[in-house]
């Protein structure tokens, strides 16, 4: 199984370094335009091995996509990051270039590859790379939805007061601040609705707290978050990896599903050796169809600028 990350900054080294850890990859190429970055990267965290007992390869390379040929999946995190006071948005003018350059290349050097993109705005570069490689829709994975969940389960937890591993609960729609949809009808603990434990004013402060996850952290550190976001890609990598069949929102083209068309947005999809296997369609309530619908309206505006 050989994993391309292209990008080596924060989120891609991350995400290579999580992967590795995780030791079910035979091979991660690491690929960035900063002569010799990519490279350090690569001998560094190769340098963990011996320490983190995994025996994945790790290599670097400066924009040489040929060492990236036959690879199973690719993942996307180049472009700029956001900073403080940012939206995910305001990205898109540098960011289209570099992921319809880079996704182009992989899919020249890698025909049978499953890209996952995750480069801001994210719903809008998923969709970018449709259009810029043709793949079909099962093999272009946007990774936004993962994330927002795993932060949603962060602050359910907290105010809970319980440990995440209780916690259960998803977050759909567009990776953006206003976008995103915290499913809090239907966040557990324990398989019991969160509702029996905290009251709807409480929920609505988690629900606001998980929508402006991203931008909280950037304000913290300056830049866009790294940790997080590089667990929530690998676990996505792991899944079609080991099609595992596992089920998590990704940004994904859709043609009807939720009333939706000619878009990528973040609904839970089931992932698996041919990417994603299964669009799973929730019976929504009419004030989570609504938030969706506007969400989607947002997207399509951004998807204009492309
Ligand atoms: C974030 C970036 C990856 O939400 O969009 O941290």
């Amino acid at each position: 199984m050989k994993v391309t990350v292209v990008g080596a900054g924060a989120v891609g080294a991350s995400c290579a370094e999580y992967i590795a850890i995780k030791d079910f990859a035979s091979e991660v190429v690491l690929l960035d335009i900063k002569e010799g970055y990519a490279e350090g990267k690569a001998m560094d965290l190769m340098q963990t091995a011996s320490l983190n007992g995994f025996d994945t390869k790790i290599t670097g390379s400066t924009n040489d996509y040929a060492k990236t040929a036959n690879s199973d999946i690719c993942v996307i995190t180049s472009g700029i990051p956001r900073k403080p006071g940012m939206t995910r948005e305001e990205l898109i003018g540098i960011n289209a270039g570099i992921v319809k350059t880079v996704s182009s290349n992989l899919i020249e050097h890698s025909p049978n590859t499953i890209l996952i993109v995750v480069s801001n705005p994210m719903d809008t570069m998923t969709y970018l790379a449709h259009k810029a490689t043709g793949l079909p829709k099962n093999r272009i994975i946007g990774m936004g939805g993962a994330l927002d969940s795993a932060r949603f389960k962060y602050r359910l937890a907290e105010a809970l007061e319980a440990p995440i591993s209780d916690v259960d609960g998803m977050v759909i729609g567009g990776h953006s601040d206003v976008g995103m949809v915290p499913l809090t009808r239907l966040a557990t603990r324990n398989s019991v609705p969160v509702s029996k434990f905290i009251s709807e004013e409480r929920l609505n402060e988690v629900r606001e707290a998980t929508k402006v996850g991203g931008a909280t952290l950037t304000k913290l550190l300056g830049t866009s978050a790294w940790y997080a976001p590089g667990a929530a890609v690998s676990s996505l990598v792991q899944a079609i990896a080991c099609d595992q069949k596992k089920m998590f929102p990704c940004s994904v083209l859709l043609e009807g599903e939720y009333g939706l068309n000619d878009l990528c947005i973040g609904v839970p999809v089931i992932l698996g050796k041919n990417g994603i296997e299964k669009i799973v369609e929730l019976d929504l309530d009419e004030a989570e169809k609504a938030h969706l619908m506007k969400s989607a309206e947002g997207v399509s505006k951004t998807n204009t600028l492309i």
